[in-house]
C-alpha cells in the first residue's frame, strides 16, 4: 500500500535548468528511491523569488524547464508527485508559524546562507527578509509532507539541521509528536565542481554542463575543462585527486578498472589530458543521450506536463492541508474545531436554546 510508504521530499529552484550537478548531488537518487518511496518534488518558485523578486518571469518560465528535466531524468509521474511551492498555501502558513520559534541570529549563522550572502552581494543593509528566512520556509517544506527522508547534496546539510531543530522545538513547546525529523541522504559523490574547477557547478557561475545540452556542446565543454595546472606534458606526473575530469569519471562512469587504470597511468606520467576527456566525453554523452531523447519527446506535449504538475499539486495540498490541520490542533489554535466550538457551547448552555431551536426561529 502506498500510504504505508515512507515519504521523500526535495525541491529545486526553478531559476534554470538543471544541470549534471543537480544530477549527481539528488536527482539521481530520486529516480532510484521512487519505486520504495511515497516522493514529492517540490518545484521551489517562492523559494527562487527569495533572491529574484525582481524577475518573476524568469521563475515563471523555469517551472516548466525544470519538470521537463525531471521526467526527462526518469521521475516518473505515477510514482512521485512533482508540484509547485506557490500554488500550496499551507506551507506558506506553516512558515510563519515556525518563524516564532527561529531567531534572528541563528539565521544569520546558517552555513548555507551565509555562504549564498558572499554570492549574492545584496549589499550592506539589503539582505531580503524573504532571503534569510528561507530556511525556515524549507523546513515548512519539508515538515508538511511528514517527509522522513531527504535526498540532497551536502551543501543543503545546514537545511536539514535547521529544520530539524524546527521540528524539536516545535514539538517540545507544544508538547506534541506531529512533526517528523527528517534525515538527509546524501550520495558518496555529493558534489560536482564546475568544468573551470570552480568548487561547485552552478548557472551563475557559468561552469555547468545541463542535462539538456546537445552533444557538439557537452564536447566542447568536456575538451575545456580545467584540469592538473601542474600537468604540462602528457610525461609529466598528474594529480587525480582535485582534477575534475577524474571527479566526474568517479561520478559517471561504470568501468571502474578502466578508470583505475587511467588514474594510475596519469599519475605515473605518460596519459596526456586530452586522452582522459575523450574518454569522459564518451562516459557522458552516453549518460546523458537517453535523458536528452526523452526531453525532447515531453517538449512535443508541454499540455501533458501541465496536467502531471496540476495533479501532481493537488495531491500535494491534500497532505500539507493534513499537517498543518495537525500543527494549528497541537497549538491550539484550530478555533474552528476548539474556540467556536467552546464558545458554541458555552452560549447554548448559558441561554437554554438549543442549536436546532436558532434554527427554527430563523426560519419563524
Ligand atoms: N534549497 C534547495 C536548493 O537550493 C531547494 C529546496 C527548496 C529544497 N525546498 C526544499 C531541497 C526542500 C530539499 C527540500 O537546491
Amino acid at each position: 500500500m502506498s500510504e504505508e510508504k515512507k515519504i521523500i521530499l526535495t525541491g529545486d529552484r526553478p531559476t534554470g535548468r538543471l544541470h549534471l550537478g543537480h544530477y549527481v548531488g539528488s536527482l539521481r537518487n530520486r529516480v532510484k528511491l521512487q519505486d520504495d518511496y511515497n516522493q514529492y518534488i517540490l518545484i521551489a518558485d517562492m523559494q527562487a523569488l527569495t533572491d529574484n523578486a525582481g524577475n518573476p518571469q524568469k521563475v515563471r518560465d523555469n517551472i516548466l524547464e525544470v519538470a521537463l528535466d525531471y521526467l526527462a531524468a526518469g521521475i516518473d509521474p505515477r510514482k512521485t508527485n512533482i508540484c509547485i511551492q506557490s500554488m500550496i498555501p499551507e506551507l506558506s502558513e506553516l512558515t510563519m508559524y515556525y518563524m516564532n520559534l527561529v531567531s534572528v541570529s541563528r539565521l544569520e549563522r546558517n552555513p548555507t546562507i551565509k555562504e549564498e550572502l558572499k554570492l549574492r552581494k545584496f549589499g550592506e543593509g539589503a539582505v531580503p527578509t524573504g532571503f534569510l528566512t528561507y530556511p525556515i520556509s524549507q523546513a515548512a517544506d519539508i515538515t508538511a509532507f511528514g517527509a522522513s527522508l531527504v535526498p540532497v547534496g551536502e551543501d543543503q546539510l545546514p537545511m536539514l539541521e535547521q529544520t530539524r531543530e524546527i521540528v524539536r522545538k516545535f514539538n517540545q513547546t507544544y508538547k506534541s509528536d506531529v512533526l517528523v525529523e527528517p534525515q538527509a541522504l546524501v550520495p558518496d559523490i555529493s558534489r560536482l565542481p564546475g568544468i573551470d574547477g570552480k568548487a561547485k557547478m552552478s548557472k551563475s557561475l557559468g561552469n555547468a554542463i545541463y542535462l539538456a545540452d546537445e552533444p557538439e556542446e557537452i564536447r566542447r565543454k568536456v575538451m575545456s575543462m580545467y584540469t592538473d595546472p601542474n600537468h604540462l606534458r602528457v610525461e609529466d606526473p598528474g594529480n587525480v585527486e582535485d582534477n575534475p575530469v577524474f571527479m566526474y569519471l568517479d561520478a559517471f562512469g561504470t568501468d571502474k578498472e578502466t578508470i583505475a587504470e587511467m588514474k594510475e597511468h596519469y599519475r605515473r606520467g605518460g596519459l596526456g589530458d586530452v586522452k582522459v576527456k575523450r574518454y569522459l566525453n564518451d562516459v557522458l554523452q552516453e549518460v546523458l543521450e537517453p535523458i536528452r531523447t526523452r526531453r525532447k519527446e515531453f517538449e512535443k506535449y508541454k499540455p501533458e506536463v501541465y496536467r502531471i504538475l496540476q495533479k501532481g499539486t493537488a495531491n500535494a495540498r491534500v497532505l500539507a492541508g493534513q499537517t498543518l490541520a495537525n500543527v494549528k490542533s497541537a497549538m491550539g489554535i484550530n478555533y474552528e474545531q476548539s474556540l467556536f466550538r467552546d464558545e458554541e457551547t458555552k452560549s447554548t448552555t448559558e441561554s437554554g436554546i438549543e442549536n436546532s431551536d436558532s434554527t427554527e426561529a430563523e426560519r419563524g
